[in-house]
């Protein structure tokens, strides 16, 4: 089972991947919270990608390549994984060609302006990475994560000026990833505009 998560930023990529890994043992591999976790122990990698995804730009091919490859030797990627994020270009995609073969591409559809909605209210578990929404998908205890009851944090990429620009990003470069794997067979449109109940249900009826 190796997997790719393909949709704009807030289309619920790593929501629905979470309910992946709850029924299936495989990892979830994001870049984003990779690169975050670097940001915030400030290593090479971090102070690296730092500048361009506060700007929401992309971080450069040759730095995600590398790291995606690493992982994914890693023992836990053994019976397969499911990728977050990445690829996002497409000579990422082309690199991951290169060093893996993916069998099911989910394709997350969503307006612009749900997707605004959904990213203004997201807030984020620091240490397990668990993503709720103030409104939508709300804690148990407000402010706080259900399972390490720490606190909720934003994103520094959450200011809508650069919501805005990371949509952009998203159109022009990761776009055509749609045909590239439309080509290979391996793409399954989702309807994102939907409860995550209503995803999840489509997704494990298409992974079986
Ligand atoms: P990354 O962390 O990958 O961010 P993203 O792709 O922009 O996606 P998001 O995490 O913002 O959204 P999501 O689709 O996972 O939605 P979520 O489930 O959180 O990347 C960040 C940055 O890192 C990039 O800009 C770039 O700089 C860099 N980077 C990462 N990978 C890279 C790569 N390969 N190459 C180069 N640079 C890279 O949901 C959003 C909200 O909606 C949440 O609040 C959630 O609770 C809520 N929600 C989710 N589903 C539903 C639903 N069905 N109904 C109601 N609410 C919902």
């Amino acid at each position: 089972m190796k997997i790719v998560m393909l949709g704009c930023p807030g289309a619920g990529k790593g929501t629905i991947s979470k309910q992946i890994i709850n029924d299936y043992s495989v990892p979830h591999i994001s870049t984003g919270d990779i690169f975050r976790e670097a940001i915030r122990n400030k290593t090479l990698t971090g102070l690296k990608a730092k500048e361009y995804i506060n700007a929401g730009n992309l971080v450069p091919d040759e730095i995600v390549d590398q790291l995606v490859k690493e992982r994914l030797q890693k023992d836990d990627c053994k019976n397969g994984f499911i990728l977050d994020g990445y690829p996002r270009t497409i000579e990422q995609a082309k690199a991951l060609n290169s060093f893996s073969e993916i069998n099911h591409v989910f394709n997350f559809i969503i307006p612009k302006e749900i997707v605004i909605k959904r990213i203004s209210g997201r807030r984020t578990c620091p240490k397990c990475k668990k993503v709720y929404h103030i409104e939508y998908i709300k804690p148990k205890k407000p402010g706080f994560c259900d399972v390490c009851n720490v606190e909720l944090v934003q994103r520094e990429d959450e200011k809508p000026e650069v919501v805005v620009h990371r949509l952009e990003v998203y159109k022009n470069q990761t776009t055509p990833l749609i045909d590239f794997y439309k080509e290979k067979s391996v793409l399954f449109n989702i309807d994102a505009d939907r409860s995550v109940e209503e995803i999840y249900a489509d997704v494990k009826n298409i992974l079986g």
